[in-house]
């Protein structure tokens, strides 16, 4: 059994993004594998507090990526930071850059960033993505901090957003076919952070965090259709297609081509690395997406 009190004895840990979905789980494993409530901290850029959080004795903290004085001040006494990389289309680069350069200045010993995961030599350029991701290595690689970067496939509890939200009526329509991807859920990637975060051995590492199953756009059809014991039709589409159906249902069309991307990057086999890190960092294979899909039915 891991003794994961021994690690983070004396010392802060603070989790940003503590009001997103992943953030959130995060400190929820923290607390699962026993770190005491009073040396867990969240980042929030939001002024209410954070009611269950505070009922539980986590401290919340004011702290936005845009205002660097306000993650100087949330910082101060914090010994690691997991960094939840913030959302697509808010300039990722210069809000990660405070973070970090923050966390330098704040005197925090150890940040783990969280980017997604690239095929070995690709020259794929994801907007809103790579390049943001590639900028926030380099930064953090050269703050002089002790680093850890975790490089995540695709949430498995996401990819619904890739497809029609009634597919059994509709079907799958997509630019794609069988490129597989290493999905995994957000809850199994927060598992990740948080042992990464309470264990030592991570010190300037990089994880590639692709879980236990590869599946294409075709696989989700044929498990979808098995699940419900009805059919989904799939059909391969151009990328103009997929994207003119994005726009018609009213996301602007910068917005439809990122989405795109992401299809194409899974088509293009970009998220299939299975290191088996996340397997080691959980201890078990990660959940089937047929799995996760029943369990989400139940
Ligand atoms: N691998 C994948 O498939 C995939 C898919 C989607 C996204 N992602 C990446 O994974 C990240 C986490 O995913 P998630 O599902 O947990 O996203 P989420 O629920 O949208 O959480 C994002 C968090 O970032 C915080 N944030 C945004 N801008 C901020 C700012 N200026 N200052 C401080 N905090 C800020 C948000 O705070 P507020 O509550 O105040 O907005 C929220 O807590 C995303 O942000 C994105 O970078 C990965």
């Amino acid at each position: 059994m891991t003794d994961y009190s021994k690690e983070l004895q004396g010392k802060k840990v603070l989790v940003t993004g503590v009001t997103g979905l992943i953030g959130k789980a995060t400190v929820e494993h923290l607390l699962k594998k026993g770190i005491p409530a009073n040396q867990i901290i969240g980042l929030s850029r939001k002024k209410e507090p954070m009611e269950d959080l505070a009922a539980r004795g986590i401290e919340v903290r004011f702290g936005d990526y845009f205002d660097y004085d306000s993650l100087v001040r949330a910082f101060e006494g914090i010994d690691k930071i997991m960094l939840t990389s913030t959302v697509a289309f808010t300039d990722r680069s210069t809000q990660h850059y405070n973070a970090i350069t923050a966390a330098r200045q704040a005197g925090v010993k150890h940040v783990v960033y969280m980017a997604i995961m690239r095929k070995e030599g690709s020259q794929r350029i994801m907007p809103e993505v790579t390049e943001s991701d590639l900028y926030t290595e380099q930064v953090l690689k050269s703050s002089g901090l002790t680093y850890t970067i975790v490089y995540h496939p695709p949430f498995t509890d996401a990819l619904s957003f890739f497809l029609d939200p009634n597919s059994y009526e509709n079907g799958i329509k997509v630019p794609a076919n069988n490129g597989k991807m290493a999905p995994a859920t957000r809850d199994e990637l927060a598992e990740a952070h948080a042992e990464i975060l309470s264990t030592p051995g991570h010190e300037n590492k990089t994880y590639s965090l692709g879980g236990s199953n590869l599946i294409s756009f075709a696989d989700i059809a044929k498990i979808l259709a098995e699940v419900k014991g009805q059919p989904v039709p799939f059909t391969t589409i151009t990328s103009e297609e997929y994207i003119d159906g994005i726009v018609a249902k009213g996301a602007p069309r910068h917005v439809a081509e990122f989405i795109t991307s992401w299809v194409l990057a899974i088509e293009g086999n970009e998220f299939e690395h299975q290191s088996g890190d996340l397997e080691r960092l959980l201890g078990r294979k990660t959940k089937t997406f047929r799995e996760y899909v029943e369990s989400t039915l139940a």
